[in-house]
């Protein structure tokens, strides 16, 4: 589980990435719910950044998030955004391991590596649960995870480096986000990295805001074996979100429907 206070002080930092990773899975949802249709479940859906993608281009959202941080920044940018977008919108705070809604979701996201926050198996296998109960029968979850570079061990360990830098002409903030490999866990299969904006105001005044960041990492194997025993089929896994190479990349994009006892 995420400390309730990880992202308070960051949150409105988040959408300042520019990097192309926080960009190039857009088109690859919008193709998907253009197959799928709405509406559509995002889970941890942050600030936003696929969810208001979506809504603009016409689809209903739903999304699930636990920090209320990041839900404040979201629901700052959607209030920008015209009534119809507005409407189309369903906000939640709650977390993904466990929730329920009364009518399934033909499609069902959980992007950039969110899952992946989940320490513990029981809270991995009741998110699982509660994405099954919530998908239509013929829907499709998609599920977003980074695929590790051949066996993890200590060598993933890394010194602090710059992830990106860029200089907010609207706030007249320039911000550099580092990140630190900080230590492994090859037994629990756990990452722990740490993560600093370091932040300069036009008037010189500078500062620092740094968080840890904990992710669990799965080979494919893992994966697979995790989502069938969930009663998941496993229809496709993607390298990354090339729409034209779907093995080019070092991603896991899982698409996977419910296996139905009385169809399969
Ligand atoms: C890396 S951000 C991803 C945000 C967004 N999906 C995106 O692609 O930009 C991870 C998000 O997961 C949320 N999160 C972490 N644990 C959660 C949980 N148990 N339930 C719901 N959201 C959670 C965090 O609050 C954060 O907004």
């Amino acid at each position: 589980m995420i400390p309730d206070n990880l992202y308070k002080q960051t949150a409105k930092y988040y959408d300042y990435d520019p990097r192309n990773i926080v960009k190039e899975d857009l088109a690859f949802y919008e193709m998907m719910a253009e197959k799928f249709k709405g509406p559509i479940l995002e889970l941890a859906c942050g600030t936003g950044r696929v969810l208001l993608h979506l809504v603009a281009k016409g689809y209903q959202m739903t999304g699930v998030d636990r920090s209320e941080a990041m839900l404040e920044v979201l629901n700052e940018k959607l209030a920008k955004r015209s009534l119809e977008q507005q409407k189309r919108a369903n906000i939640v705070q709650g977390s993904m391991t466990d929730f329920t809604f009364h009518s399934p979701f033909p499609l069902i996201v959980i992007p950039f590596r969110s899952f992946q926050i989940l320490e513990e198996e029981k809270d991995q296998r009741s998110c699982l649960q509660s994405v099954y109960s919530a998908l239509d029968d013929h829907g499709r979850f998609i599920l977003h995870i980074f695929r590790p570079k051949g066996v993890l061990d200590e060598s993933w360990v890394y010194p602090e480096r710059v992830q990106w830098e860029v200089f907010n002409s609207k706030t007249n903030e320039r911000v550099i986000k580092t990140d630190k490999g900080v230590s492994i866990d090859v037994t629990k299969q756990r990452l722990v990295a740490e993560q600093v904006y370091k932040v300069t105001k036009d008037d010189g005044s500078y500062f620092e805001l740094p968080q840890h960041i904990s992710l669990t990492y799965y080979y494919e194997e893992q994966i697979r074996e995790l989502l069938e025993s969930e009663g998941f089929i496993i229809e496709e896994i993607r390298n990354g979100f090339d729409m034209n190479n779907p093995n080019e990349g070092h991603e896991m994009v899982v698409i996977c429907k419910k296996k139905l006892s009385y169809i399969d």
